[in-house]
């Protein structure tokens, strides 16, 4: 029995609930056998009160801005880690040794190549195809073409093979969509190149053009992509665990979870803000005017890039993020009248009673977009690179969602539609 209870008074009756502690102070009522003892359900609208798992991935305080993954603060794994670092940190759950690592890198370049048959989806699609559209239904079809996860006897199966395919390969197919939708031939991935240089060298190099990966732009890909590797139960990694809790496979799974990550409230709102902050810059910098509609209690606008469900602070990704865009656009020397846009929109929203009362500050997509333009990654792929850094954090909820036995998703309901009534045949309907 739990040392802390709480009590629930139904008609007259008590009921103990048992109280459950996280490893910080965050504490839960259990009501699993609530349902069993009371016949009651709960009713909780976008989940806001729910705590669907327990889980010892990524630690998260709204109320504080932190956020660590594996126990180890996001501040940290930004300023010294790569990617792939944190890919296996997160995955695996410990830092990789050096040797742990090579292996990681070595499973993530043999990887790398997309089955050949695969190219020709490419094709199929027209070139104003969505490229979150594209990764999630080849994803999908990776199942086809690489059964072999479910073999953990097969050296191209297994787990740790199948989370580096997976990562790998998304990049591929990532940078394969844009060239498909500029009409440019494909780069194929290099050996020789780590994750993020291999995955820019596959965007930008052409024949006629070769690209040349800077060291900068290199570490700003890296920084963007950690800090959006995981972040618990938000909306498309709850996705994929309950698409993985009917037994779907991790590419399945994985493929909802991007088609999840797509809308504007969630992974898009990355390429919203670009287009919010375009529409008030060619308005004549009518700040006021964006600011009236999204504080309009009738209008459904709002200000992309500010707010989040659980932070009610400054959001600590944002913070990293806004640093590591001075920089890089001092280190390039860019100039983008958005970067002005978002300051001046972030300065006035910052001294807004609206937004103050609200705790609405920056998120981590407000300024990532800035910095994807800056590296000349079309706005249209931004969700994309949301969905590459988040890869990690996927892989490692399924994986956990497994391995904790989690019986299927199925929430309940409250049904509020017509009592049973007479069925009426159509011939004496009027
Ligand atoms: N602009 C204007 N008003 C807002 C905004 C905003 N961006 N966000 C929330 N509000 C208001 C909302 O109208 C409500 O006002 P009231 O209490 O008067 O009804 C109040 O703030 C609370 O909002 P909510 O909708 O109850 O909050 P939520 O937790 O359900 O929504 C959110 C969180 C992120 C969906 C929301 O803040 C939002 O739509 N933000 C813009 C989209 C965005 O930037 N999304 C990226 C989130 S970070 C990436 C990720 O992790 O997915």
């Amino acid at each position: 029995m739990s040392e802390h209870i709480a009590k629930l008074i139904i008609d007259n009756i008590t009921y103990e609930l048992p109280i459950i502690k996280g490893t910080s102070d965050d504490r839960a009522i259990d009501i699993q056998q609530l349902l069993k003892k009371t016949g009651l359900i709960t009713l909780d609208s976008g989940y806001m009160n729910t705590g669907a798992c327990t889980s010892s991935i990524t630690y998260l305080d709204g109320k504080k801005g932190i956020l660590n993954y594996r126990g180890y603060p996001i501040e940290d794994l930004a300023e010294n880690c790569t990617f792939t670092e944190v890919a296996y940190l997160i995955i695996h759950g410990e830092l990789p040794t050096s040797e742990a690592m090579e292996s990681f890198k070595h499973d993530m370049v043999r990887f790398a190549l997309l089955h050949e048959d695969m190219i020709h989806f490419f094709d199929s699609y027209p070139s104003t195809a969505s490229p979150m559209s594209i990764l999630s239904t080849t994803v999908n079809a990776l199942h086809n073409y690489y059964p072999e996860m479910d073999d953990a006897d097969d050296p191209y199966g297994g787990y740790t093979a199948t989370a580096a395919r997976l990562l790998s390969k998304t990049r591929t197919i990532a940078a394969f969509s844009y060239k498909k939708s500029v009409g440019h031939p494909l780069v194929y991935p290099s050996p020789k190149l780590d994750y993020c240089s291999n995955f820019l060298n596959m965007m930008f190099d052409r024949p006629n053009l070769p690209y040349e990966i800077m060291p900068e732009v290199v570490s700003a890909l890296n920084k963007l992509l950690i800090l959006h590797a995981d972040h618990e139960q938000n909306c498309s990694t709850s996705t994929v665990r309950l698409v993985g809790s009917s037994g779907a496979n991790l590419y399945a799974s994985i493929s909802a979870g991007v088609s999840a990550l797509w809308g504007p409230m969630h992974g898009g709102a990355n390429q919203a803000v670009i287009e919010m902050l375009e529409n008030i810059y060619a308005d004549d910098k009518d700040f006021e005017k964006y600011l009236a509609k999204a504080k309009d209690k009738n209008d459904p606008y709002r200000l992309t890039g500010f707010g989040h469900r659980v932070y009610k602070t400054f959001d600590p990704r944002a913070r990293i993020i806004k640093e590591a865009c001075d920089k890089i656009f001092e280190q390039l020397n860019v100039v983008d009248p958005l970067l002005d846009i978002a300051k001046e929109l972030e300065e006035r929203v910052s001294n807004d009673e609206y937004f103050l009362k609200r705790n609405l500050y920056p998120n981590v997509d407000f300024y990532s977009g800035i910095i994807y333009r800056a590296m000349g990654i079309p706005t249209n792929m931004f969700p994309v690179m949301f969905a590459l850094g988040r890869m990690p954090g996927w892989i490692a909820q399924w994986t956990e969602m497994k391995e904790d036995r989690s019986r299927i998703g199925r929430p309940r309901q409250i049904y509020t539609g017509h009592a049973e009534r007479e069925f009426v045949a159509m011939k004496d309907r009027y």
